[in-house]
This record gives C-alpha cells, sequence and structure tokens, in this order.
C-alpha cells in the first residue's frame, strides 16, 4: 500500500464522484425485516476464529490472512509483498504489540481473548504508521523524554505523525453529504448530532455547506474498492475510515447495516451497526486524534456491533483540547495536563509530545491508513 501513492493521488479525484452506493440503513431496530435478520451474513474477519490457540513456531493453512490483517493496521514493519503460513518471529513481534494496544496480556500467542478482539468489527485507520504509535505499544521509550512536564499524567489520546489540524484561527467547518448517496434527512441528522459532540468541547462549530464538493469534510458510503487504495470489506470487518486534517475525506461502508437511531444494543440483527458512534470516532480522525488504547474511549480502535458509544470521555476530550482549545462554555473538568485516570494501570506517560499515528502525507494528500 506504502508504495502506491502516486497512483492513488492521481486517480482519487477521478474515481471518488462516480462511485455509486445506496447503503442499507435501519431508521430503527424494528425497521431491520426478518429477511435480513435471518440471512445475515458472517463478518469478514470471522474465520480468523480458526486461529484461537495458534502459537510461535509452528505454521498454519491460511495463516498469511491474518498476517495481512496486522500488516494492514500496521503491526508489520518491513513487511513482504507476500506471506507465508508461518507463525514467525515477526508475526509474534506484531501479536505481541497489538496485544499491548489493546490491553490484553501480552503473550505472543493467539490465545482466545486476542482472537476475540481481532474479529470486532473496527476503523480502518492503521493503529501503527510508519512504525510510530503512541498506542500502548509505543510508549516505553517516551517515559523518560515526557518526564519533565508531565510526570505522572496518564493519557492514551494519540495525534497523526506530524500532528496536523485544522488551521490556527479556523472557528466553523463545514461538511457535505455525496449526492449519489441521497441520504435521508434524518441520516444526516446523525453526523450533525455526532459533530456537535465535538463542537461542545472545543472552540469549532459544524454546520452542513451548500455544495458537497466545496464542503471542508466530504461523507460518503462506498462498498468495496471505491479509489483510495483502503477498499471496504462488506458486512463487519472495516467499518469506515477518514484522513487526518485537512484532507476532509471521511467514508463508511455501505455494506453495513447502519442503525440510524433507537437502541441499538435491543437489535435481532447481530451486525447491527450504530451509525452514531462510527460516525463520532471517525470525526476525531478528520479533527486531527489518532487511535486510543483507552477501552472507554471514542478513539478506541474497535466498537462492537449492537453497541452504542457516543460520548466523548476525559481522554477524547483532552486530546481534542490538545489541538483546538477548550470551549469557554463547556462545564466539563477535563483539561490537558491535569492527573487522569490512574486504573488502567498503563505507564505514566504523556504521549501527546509523539508524533503519532495514522497518516502520511503525499503530493499534498493525506493519505489514510485503513
Ligand atoms: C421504526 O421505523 C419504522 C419505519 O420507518 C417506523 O414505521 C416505526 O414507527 C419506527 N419505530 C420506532 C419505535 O421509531
Ligand atoms: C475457518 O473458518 C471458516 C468459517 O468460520 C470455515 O468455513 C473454514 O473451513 C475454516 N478453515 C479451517 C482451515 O479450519
Ligand atoms: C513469496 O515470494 C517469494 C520470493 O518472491 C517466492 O519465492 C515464494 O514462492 C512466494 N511465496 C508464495 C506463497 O507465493
Ligand atoms: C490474563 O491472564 C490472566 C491469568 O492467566 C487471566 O486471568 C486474564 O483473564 C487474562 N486477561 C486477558 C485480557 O486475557
Ligand atoms: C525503544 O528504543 C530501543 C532502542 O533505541 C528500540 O530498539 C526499540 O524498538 C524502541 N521501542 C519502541 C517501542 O519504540
Ligand atoms: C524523571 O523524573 C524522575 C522523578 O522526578 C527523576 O528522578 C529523573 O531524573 C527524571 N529523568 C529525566 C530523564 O529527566
Ligand atoms: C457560548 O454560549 C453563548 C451563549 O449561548 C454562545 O453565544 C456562544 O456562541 C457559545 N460559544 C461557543 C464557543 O460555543
Ligand atoms: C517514515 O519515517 C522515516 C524515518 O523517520 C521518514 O524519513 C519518512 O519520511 C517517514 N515516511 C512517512 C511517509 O511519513
Ligand atoms: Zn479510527
Ligand atoms: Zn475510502
Amino acid at each position: 500500500m506504502r508504495l502506491h501513492f502516486l497512483a492513488l493521488a492521481i486517480c482519487l479525484s477521478l474515481s471518488l464522484s462516480s462511485t455509486r452506493v445506496s447503503a442499507r440503513f435501519f431508521p430503527n431496530i424494528t425497521a431491520i425485516p426478518p429477511s435480513v435478520i435471518n440471512n445475515a451474513p458472517p463478518g469478514a474477519w470471522e474465520s480468523f476464529n480458526n486461529f484461537t490457540g495458534c502459537r510461535p513456531g509452528e505454521k498454519y493453512d491460511g495463516l498469511n490472512k491474518l498476517k495481512k490483517y496486522f500488516d494492514h493496521f500496521g503491526y508489520i514493519p518491513n513487511a513482504p509483498s507476500n506471506f507465508t503460513d508461518d507463525f514467525d518471529d515477526e508475526f509474534e513481534e506484531a501479536v505481541k504489540k497489538y496485544q499491548k494496544n489493546f490491553n490484553l496480556n501480552v503473550t505472543g500467542e493467539l490465545d482466545e481473548n486476542t482472537l476475540q478482539q481481532i474479529m470486532k468489527p473496527r476503523c480502518g485507520v492503521a493503529d501503527i504508521i510508519n512504525g510510530t504509535t503512541t498506542m500502548n505499544s509505543g510508549k516505553e521509550n517516551t517515559t523518560s523524554a515526557s518526564n519533565s512536564t508531565h510526570f505522572h499524567t496518564v493519557s492514551h489520546y494519540t495525534f497523526f505523525e506530524g500532528k496536523p489540524r485544522w488551521p490556527e484561527g479556523t472557528q466553523e467547518l463545514t461538511y457535505g453529504f455525496l449526492p449519489d448517496n441521497q441520504l435521508t434527512d434524518q441520516v444526516k441528522s446523525v453526523f450533525a448530532t455526532a459533530f456537535d459532540r465535538w463542537a461542545e468541547v472545543t472552540t469549532l462549530t459544524f454546520s452542513e455547506a451548500s455544495s458537497y464538493y466545496t464542503a471542508d469534510i466530504r461523507i460518503g458510503f462506498y462498498t468495496g474498492d471505491h479509489g483510495d487504495g483502503e477498499p471496504f470489506d462488506g458486512v463487519l470487518g472495516t467499518l469506515a475510515h477518514a484522513f487526518s486534517p485537512t484532507n476532509g475525506r471521511f467514508h463508511l461502508d455501505g455494506d453495513e447495516e447502519w442503525v440510524v437511531s433507537g437502541d441499538v444494543t435491543q437489535s435481532e440483527l447481530s451486525s447491527a451497526v450504530d451509525l452514531e458512534s462510527v460516525a463520532v470516532h471517525e470525526i476525531g480522525h478528520l479533527l486531527g486524534l489518532g487511535h486510543s488504547s483507552d477501552l472507554d474511549a471514542i478513539m478506541y480502535p474497535t466498537i462492537s456491533s449492537r453497541t452504542r458509544k457516543v460520548e466523548l470521555n476525559n481522554d477524547d476530550i483532552s486530546g481534542i483540547q490538545e489541538l483546538y482549545g477548550s470551549n469557554p462554555n463547556y462545564t466539563g473538568s477535563s483539561t490537558t495536563s491535569q492527573e487522569r485516570d490512574f486504573s488502567h494501570g498503563h505507564h505514566l506517560t504523556v504521549v501527546g509530545h509523539r508524533w503519532g499515528l495514522a497518516t502520511f502525507l503525499f503530493l499534498g494528500f493525506a493519505f489514510l491508513i485503513f
């Protein structure tokens, strides 16, 4: 993927606008017809279940597919063009890094908890970019560097490499919806609500642009390969991805069963995904946040189906306020350097100084990682 930026940059503007998708929306869970519920296809990564219990040193049929998954999310440095089925040292290292990032026991083996985490639907933005991450696995070496000013601060929020943000002085950002998607007002209002959650804690405001083509943030549902080198993968698996500032592209997988309102946790359909939960997360990327190892943060990379998680937590708020400052009207308690949650037992380091995770700049395009 890294070698394809040039082609990518050239064909982006040509290919994106020609993709036509009628995404699957359900206004609420009672609107999901029984035929859909009874014929739910398996999630994109369900077959990874086969690798439960796999250990270093052995060879397993099809393990190369799991290696591709790890490579996709940035866990295999200097990846070869093809992968073998051997559970080799490199793969063991990748598994360990993954386990650190997701607060699992660091065993280097594909134990059940690790596989369950791997199969969860997630954001397409990589956890490790160009070998750099500020999720847990990248933290050891930052301890002494961040010693002086932020000693004893626990934070998990991260930024993209180079810490890109919308320019100083930006107050209002506009967003637009891909006209081909013909989204209903009900769907559009979900995005408006998601933007407002970030506006509430920063000085930014968001409004719908009169034209999709001139909007700062351009929202579109696409299926499969849609021209940016990051194809979507059908039901579950990758749900959405977004680019770092100031690119503004925000793509969602049109094959998901998107639930627009109501209590998604009560859905009979196991693959139902809450639209607002995913939107709030991706907007975090659009504004400059990378992935967080804090399970409760909106910027944690995975979200299970039938789950609703829309409230920014302190980790998200601290991260976004470090980039854009705080909304004077915001009465919550979080600030960037105060002492925070110690309950997770993570290293006492601050990661905000290290560049982070997820994006490359190439020919003026911020390239999305997932
Ligand atoms: C769910 O959506 C259907 C179809 O739009 C509608 O008829 C029904 O009233 C909605 N139910 C609730 C509880 O909103
Ligand atoms: C892996 O799992 C899939 C579906 O879960 C199954 O169809 C397939 O036979 C399994 N492959 C192996 C090698 O066990
Ligand atoms: C992987 O690539 C190497 C070197 O290019 C080649 O020798 C090998 O046959 C390839 N393996 C597979 C499984 O395609
Ligand atoms: C880690 O290992 C301990 C002891 O074996 C076990 O009790 C615990 O459930 C494991 N936690 C995870 C997240 O795998
Ligand atoms: C920490 O630094 C050592 C030596 O400089 C390096 O080998 C190691 O990969 C670094 N670890 C991380 C997580 O960056
Ligand atoms: C880090 O902080 C500790 C405790 O305050 C101090 O003893 C140590 O010298 C500091 N290390 C560096 C590299 O600043
Ligand atoms: C703060 O609240 C006042 C009064 O409601 C409003 O006029 C102002 O725009 C708000 N400021 C921000 C940054 O949201
Ligand atoms: C990746 O890291 C290397 C070494 O730090 C740097 O030279 C290179 O520009 C980075 N590439 C991207 C795409 O950020
Ligand atoms: Zn993400
Ligand atoms: Zn895309």
